[in-house]
């Protein structure tokens, strides 16, 4: 085992190896038991992953079981609520440092332990490059609040009840007073947002143990499904199953299959592209559409359905899901038990065809992400056809343009905006590199005036992400974004761009001469982000595009487990 070259052998060097690990350990834990680190996310400052310090306990208890050394090994943390400027500007330092502590320390298998947003996508980034047996355990979502008699889905229901405020139908102080209601328990968003989403699209790409993603975090079967798990990894290390082994482009294939038909967060197309580059898999964006926009949406969840995660794993889960669309599945995936993921569908059911419904009866015929391409997204942009208004599907209109948040905040409600329902708001400088870290504001609130006239969307079109909790006819994760020299920083108020999802095309309507004339305004330029030193600046100097992840240039890729040098 790796571990060996730590611990085994009688010279000074195996001494100083195993002495300071000794601590009260029996003298056999390093004679050829296998090292399973559990890196573990929980952190006071990630709400959603505070629980999961129990969690490791229980997979540290079945580590011990099957004749495994269970090590806790903190990691960097993000809580999508607390951290700024985003999350996700911090995904790729958390996957960097992850991945050098693996590799850097006698480990021979990891649990990974993850729930808000960007930790399970940051964890599994690490374990593909650092090719150690990995397997996750999804911290699970918060058990359902109500307020007032009414079910509350974190996220999107914040907003319901701030508009609420604002119409003056609810108060301030029982505005404040749906706090704790909505955070009910332990866990993470319990819509379907980004932070379910990658726990089933972990599941989906055989990472995790079947039927285990979507538990409630306050369901002591997680805890049973951890304490399995940590038998499992000391399984993993014996029969060498790494990711490099089992994570195949038919593993990708399922896990968008398994996106589309619950209605994911179009945030998992980032991740699941950066994941597939740090193992030389092959994923494009048009992968993403080409397999998902045939599978059924299936799943009827907030933010753009009804119901929440505890009804999901109620009605059957994922498993359930999976079942009705099989044939659509590749069979030739595997999964982190070494069993192909179809052969484990056999004994689900749904157990509530109103949260999750049968292949006769959909939601949407076909759901997915659709990809388009055009003038204006040279390299591609998304948008997700099911939480979009069918008559802005297809769509021509004015640019209203922004040139960063900034400026979005001081002019949106201005009355004198030259704006109305069939202009199409742009906002730039929100890109990977612009901001930095592309945060989720391509969701942009529409002009009061508008509101009031009763408008409730209009296209939107943007560098940047949106939150898995938000939903509207949004053009998102435009690449090459505008402080890469993509088109739409040459984009000016007034200019026509059109819409039309189902040619997949999103134009500016100006020639190519005049495109290639045009150069971004001062004011555009100013909205870029240009830090003066730290991971900002590495970050700005290094990160790819959208279309390909958003991973950092010199992360994509693996290393593998070996340690180059030893200095002792
Ligand atoms: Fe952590 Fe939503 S804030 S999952």
């Amino acid at each position: 085992m790796r571990s060996d070259h730590w611990y085994s052998g009688d010279d000074r060097n195996a001494y100083i190896h195993r002495a300071w690990m000794r601590r009260g350990a029996p003298s056999d834990a390093f004679a050829g038991r296998p090292q399973i680190a559990i890196a573990n996310t929980a952190s006071d400052l990630t709400p959603c992953n505070a629980h999961l310090t129990e969690v490791a306990a229980a997979v540290r208890d079945g580590v011990h079981t099957a004749g495994g050394v269970a090590l806790e090994l903190p990691v960097v943390s993000l809580g999508e609520t607390q951290v700024r400027p985003t999350a996700m500007l911090w995904r790729n330092m958390a996957a960097m440092a992850t991945e050098e502590m693996l590799r850097a320390n006698p480990i021979d298998g990891v649990v990974l332990l993850g729930g808000c947003d960007k930790t399970i996508p940051a964890l599994l980034m690490a374990a593909a490059s650092v090719d150690l047996p990995a397997v996750v355990v999804p911290g699970g979502p918060m058990l359902t609040g109500t307020f007032r008699g009414r079910p509350l889905g974190c996220g999107t229901d914040v907003w319901r009840l701030s508009e609420e405020v604002r119409a003056g139908t609810l108060s301030d102080e029982q505005f404040t007073g749906s706090e704790s209601a909505m955070i009910r328990s332990r866990g993470h968003c319990n819509t379907m947002g980004t932070a379910s989403t990658m726990a089933i699209v972990a599941e989906a790409l055989g990472t995790v143990v079947p039927g285990v993603a979507g538990t409630p975090a306050a369901d002591s079967r997680l805890l049973e499904a951890a304490h399995g798990t940590g038998r499992l990894a000391v399984d993993m290390v014996a029969a060498d199953r790494r990711p490099s082994t089992f994570l195949t482009r038919a593993s990708f294939h399922n896990a968008i299959v398994a996106l589309a038909a619950v209605g994911g967060s179009t945030n998992a197309v980032v991740h699941l592209l950066a994941i597939a580059g740090r193992l030389g898999v092959d994923l494009t964006l048009d992968d993403v559409d080409r397999i998902g926009s045939r599978v059924p949406l299936l799943v009827d969840l907030q933010p753009a359905g009804r119901f929440l995660m505890e009804d999901l794993h109620r009605a059957g889960g994922l498993r359930a899901v999976l079942r009705e669309v099989r044939d659509l599945l590749d069979p030739t995936a595997s999964t982190v038990t070494g069993t192909p993921l179809v052969e484990t569908l056999d004994d689900a059911d749904i157990w509530d065809t109103e949260v999750i419904r049968r292949r006769a009866e959909p939601i949407v015929a076909e759901g997915g992400i659709a990809v388009l391409r055009g003038s204006l997204a040279p390299d591609g942009a998304v948008v997700k056809p099911a939480a979009a208004s069918p008559h802005l599907m297809r769509h021509k209109g004015r640019a209203v343009v922004f040139d960063s948040i900034e400026d979005f905040h001081a002019r949106i409600d201005d009355p004198d905006l030259d704006v109305d329902a069939d202009s199409v708001l742009v906002l730039r400088g929100c890109g990977p590199k612009g901001y930095p870290g592309m945060p989720e504001v391509a969701n942009m609130p529409l002009p009061r005036k508008l509101l009031e006239q009763g408008v409730r969307d209009m296209v939107r079109v943007c560098d940047g992400r949106m939150s898995g909790t938000a939903y509207g006819t949004v053009v998102l994760h435009v690449a090459p974004e505008a402080a890469a020299g993509g088109p739409l920083g040459l984009v000016r108020t007034g200019d026509v761009i059109s819409i039309d999802v189902e040619a997949r095309r999103i134009d500016v309507e100006l020639s190519a001469d005049e495109l290639a004339r045009r150069t971004p305004s001062e004011a555009t330029v100013a909205g870029f982000a240009d830090p003066r030193r730290g991971w900002e600046r590495l970050y700005v100097d290094h990160v790819l595009q959208a279309d390909t992840g958003a991973d950092l240039d010199f992360l994509v890729g693996s290393s593998g487990s070996e340690v180059a040098r030893d200095s002792h």
